[in-house]
């Protein structure tokens, strides 16, 4: 719970370019609400002894695989998984062709206790050292209850380099939650941002809250263990460089918000819920069980531009320096239908603008309106 905003002038500079920038969005397409308000499945959590939480088969076999972005240049991963019996081996072994393991990386084990709930033996390994735009294979776990799976790392920084970010909010584990995840892995997203809640365990008590936490990650990791996902939850800091550069806050203020970098002057702040905050994108609900936001403050505020109660994904393509796409995918009757979208231009490249000089007291000014929700 360290994480303070840092008041650096990197980010206060970010963090005003956001207000600019998100202003003349405000002034494009003010205050559309959406009529759509879907009731697909209902909003309770899959039952337990469904399919998509299913354990691997074999004696140990490691579970909830999942793989985030381990350095600042997209060359190392960091892989985790679980196993439930016993420790068994931290090892990742990768390489770049399938079946054809040249190397191997030594990882970690931890495990914690939570009420009456023991976790299983949590692995955490580097895999660094690695090519960019390359994809690689990896084998976990020992033995007839190994695992393979794959992943793909980024293109070596470059202002003109394209990526297609995945944003998804507030997933859960309901069949709404499934849908919003199938229909991401149908897009193009080479790497999740992932906003606010994580699992919704938090609606369970004791040893089930551990529970809910294990069902979950064997539900994402489909998708988990293919592709980094970038976590705006948790206690810890993260930044790193790429294409952008993303701040990983976690003040309270800004939990469960995500400020995405895009440099070298393009800040975008990604916010999981449907909270009243000024100057940003809110990213409607992946599919939690607490059902939809359907009732929204009347009249529409005018700092909110679009909304609408629908449970989806949104991507973000980073298509050069100048240009961006995002787009919000509403999941409805098991397909997914593109709602909204709108083409980011990153100004600072941009020949004729003025730039703006920043100043101090206006940025903390900003910051102090954040902090009001
Ligand atoms: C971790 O696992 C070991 C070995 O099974 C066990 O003795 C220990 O109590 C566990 N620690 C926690 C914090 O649960
Ligand atoms: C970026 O892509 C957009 C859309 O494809 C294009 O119009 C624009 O000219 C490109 N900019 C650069 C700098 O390549």
């Amino acid at each position: 719970m360290a994480a303070v905003i840092r008041m650096h002038p990197m980010l206060l500079q970010l963090t005003l370019t956001s207000f600019v920038f998100l202003s003349c969005l405000r002034n494009g397409n003010a205050g559309i609400t959406s009529t759509f308000i879907r009731s697909e499945y209902p909003s309770v959590d899959i039952p337990l002894g469904n399919k998509v939480f299913a354990v691997p088969k074999g004696h140990n076999a490691p579970q909830q695989v999942h793989i985030t972005q381990g350095d600042y240049d997209g060359k190392a991963v960091i892989i985790s998984w679980v196993t439930p019996d016993e420790p068994g081996p931290s090892k990742v072994q990768y390489g770049t062709s399938e079946n054809g393991y040249k190397f191997s990386a030594e990882g970690i084990v931890t495990n914690y206790t939570f009420y009456e709930y023991k976790s299983g033996y949590i692995h955490h390994c580097l895999v660094d050292g690695l090519e960019h735009d390359t994809k690689y294979y990896y084998k976990i776990g020992s033995g007839d209850s190994s695992r393979e799976f794959w992943f793909t790392t980024p293109p070596k920084i470059d202002p003109n380099s394209r990526y297609t970010f995945g944003i998804i909010g507030d997933l859960g584990q309901t069949f709404n939650s499934l849908s919003t995840l199938e229909h991401y892995m149908q897009s193009k997203g080479q790497a999740v941002l992932f906003l606010g809640d994580l699992s919704y365990a938090d609606r369970y008590q004791y040893n089930e809250v551990g529970l809910r936490w294990d069902t979950w990650g064997r539900f994402v990791e489909q998708s988990t263990a293919y592709q980094p996902w970038i976590w705006s939850a948790g206690n810890h800091e993260i930044e790193f460089m790429l294409i952008w550069e993303k701040l990983l806050l976690s003040n309270p203020i800004f939990s469960g918000m995500l400020l995405l970098i895009w440099p070298p002057k393009v800040a975008i702040l990604f916010e999981p819920h449907t909270r009243q905050i000024s100057s940003c994108i809110t990213v409607g609900d992946g599919g939690n069980q607490e059902g939809l936001a359907g009732r929204f403050k009347d009249p529409q505020p005018d700092y909110s531009a679009f909304r609408e109660a629908a449970y989806g994904h949104s991507t973000l393509e980073i298509i050069n320096r100048t240009h961006a796409l995002y787009h919000w995918n509403r999941n409805d009757d098991g397909k997914k239908i593109a709602t909204d979208a709108f083409v980011l231009h990153n100004q600072y490249w941009g020949m004729n603008h003025r730039r703006r000089k920043l100043k101090k007291h206006y940025v903390r000014k900003s910051l102090e309106q954040i902090a009001i929700y």
